[in-house]
């Protein structure tokens, strides 16, 4: 990692024309300097031109570093593999809020708020009557999560600090709520009560899974697993799920609509629809000896099929989560006692992948995405559950990236220009001229 604190130039100079226009340099405390382009138009009437914004910094962070040519991922500065063997994913939440690991009081306090916040109101219960059994449940969470905002008018004085925190701590909190209570509805199930006697991890499994018939037994393997799935998932720089929620947030809009902005940005399967669309993927190749047939298919340009779980915008290397999940899905399968024969065709998927200059050239490798929809299988979560998952883990970085920007000085309403390509002026014909 390199600290650019300190090298490079206080400036650089644009030959614009016959105008040299010099424009500032800034510099984070980690990774790459920024040009500061915001004089451009007035000095050069130019916008830039940066189609999925690969090359623009959208905000100034100090929440998630990411190096993507070393695999690098730090929560606040921690390294996402300490995080990973140390911590525990409320922990996580707190420090991705908050900046700093929490001590044993503040941690207990935050425990304990996050606890007494976890049932939903019965009125909402009655929205998922609403839905057709087969809906997919990331539409059922978009639109309850949404639909908070209508139950909590005291969160809704973006002004007042208090209100902004606890408008965090009740979508940290009711987020395992509602997703559990989508499942359920899905299966025709009743929706369950959080227990608060349960921590985070275990009551979001046992609302999941408890039948009213018996009692759950809890699953320590299951439960560590889905926490270090959820830490792994918690935060990622500016991805296009974040950055949604930061532009809806530039509006002044509530949290509660943020955030369920950023659960359908979430979904798309470039996104974080690549875990359910990963699973199918294994499934449609069926049995290692089809792995071969995949590959080519995925480097055919006439062929829309990708290797789902594949690429990522910027790790350029291994993304250190899909080392972690890796090893956990072994670990997990063989504790749970399971022999998933996906994860054999995974495993020579990804060997043959990373043997293959298609992917090696464009380094291609496996992603977030890749192993967690085995490990998900294996914890008994349905596919169309996938997502949902990934919008449980991510919305402690939703909500810490939304509390940052309602204070951060420069914020202000995200709106991007263009390069118009339609027709120039012209007069309006009447029909029975044209
Ligand atoms: C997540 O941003 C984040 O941080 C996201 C995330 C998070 O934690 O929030 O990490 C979570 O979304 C992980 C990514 C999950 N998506 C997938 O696994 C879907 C499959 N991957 C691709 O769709 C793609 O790799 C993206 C969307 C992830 C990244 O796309 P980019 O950066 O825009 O790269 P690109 O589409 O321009 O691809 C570059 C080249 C192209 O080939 P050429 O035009 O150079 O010939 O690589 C090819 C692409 O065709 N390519 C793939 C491929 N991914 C890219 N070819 C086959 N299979 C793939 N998976």
């Amino acid at each position: 990692m390199s600290d650019s604190t300190k090298s490079g130039p206080a400036e650089v100079t644009l030959a614009a024309g016959d105008k040299n226009v010099v424009l500032p340099v800034q510099y984070p405390t980690l990774g790459a300097p920024c040009i500061d382009v915001a004089r451009l138009p007035k000095e050069t009437g130019c916008f830039t031109y940066d189609p999925g914004f690969t090359a623009t910094a959208s905000c100034k962070s100090a929440i998630t570093y990411i190096d993507g040519d070393q695999g690098v991922l730090l929560y606040r500065g921690y390294p996402i593999e300490q995080l990973a063997e140390q911590s525990s994913f409320l922990e996580v939440a707190y420090l991705l809020m908050n900046g700093e690991l929490p001590d044993r009081n503040e941690f207990a306090k935050f425990e304990h708020e996050v606890t007494h916040h976890t049932m939903m109101h019965e009125r909402l219960k009655n929205f998922f009557q609403g839905f057709q059994y087969d809906a997919h449940p990331m539409a059922m969470l978009a639109a309850t999560v949404a639909s908070l905002s209508a139950f909590y008018h005291d969160t809704l004085d973006l002004e007042d600090p208090e209100q902004r925190r606890l408008a965090a701590i009740r979508l940290l909190a009711k987020m395992p709520t509602l997703a559990a209570a989508a499942y359920r509805y899905s299966i025709g199930w009743p929706i369950r009560f959080p227990r608060n006697n349960l921590d985070y991890v275990n009551r979001f499994l046992h609302m999941m899974f408890e039948v009213p018939s018996e009692p759950l037994e809890m699953n320590p393997v299951v439960a560590k697993a889905l926490d270090l799935l959820f830490i792994l998932h918690a935060d990622h720089e500016q991805n296009a799920s974040t950055s949604t929620v930061r532009l809806v947030g530039s509006t002044g809009a509530n949290p509660y609509a943020s955030v369920a902005a950023g659960i359908t940005a979430l979904w798309g399967p470039a996104h974080g629809g690549a875990n359910e669309a990963v699973l199918k993927m294994l499934a449609e190749i069926g049995t290692p000896d089809k792995v071969d047939a995949a590959v080519a298919r995925a480097k055919d340009k006439n062929d829309s099929f990708r290797l789902m779980g594949f690429g990522h915008r910027v790790y350029k290397n291994f993304d250190p989560r899909a080392k972690i999940i890796r090893e956990m899905t072994h670990k997990v399968l063989g504790e749970l006692g399971i022999d998933d024969p996906l994860l054999e065709v995974a495993m020579k998927l990804e060997e043959a992948a990373l043997k293959d200059d298609y992917f090696v050239q464009r380094k291609l490798y496996p992603n977030v995405d890749f192993y967690s929809g085995i490990i998900y299988k294996a914890l008994k979560i349905p596919t169309e559950m996938f997502t949902v998952m990934f919008a449980i883990g991510r919305t402690a970085g939703w909500v810490a990236h939304w509390l940052e920007q309602q204070v951060d000085p420069e914020n202000k309403i995200g709106r991007p220009r263009q390069i118009y390509t339609g027709a120039a002026t012209r007069d309006y014909v009447a029909i029975d001229r044209r």
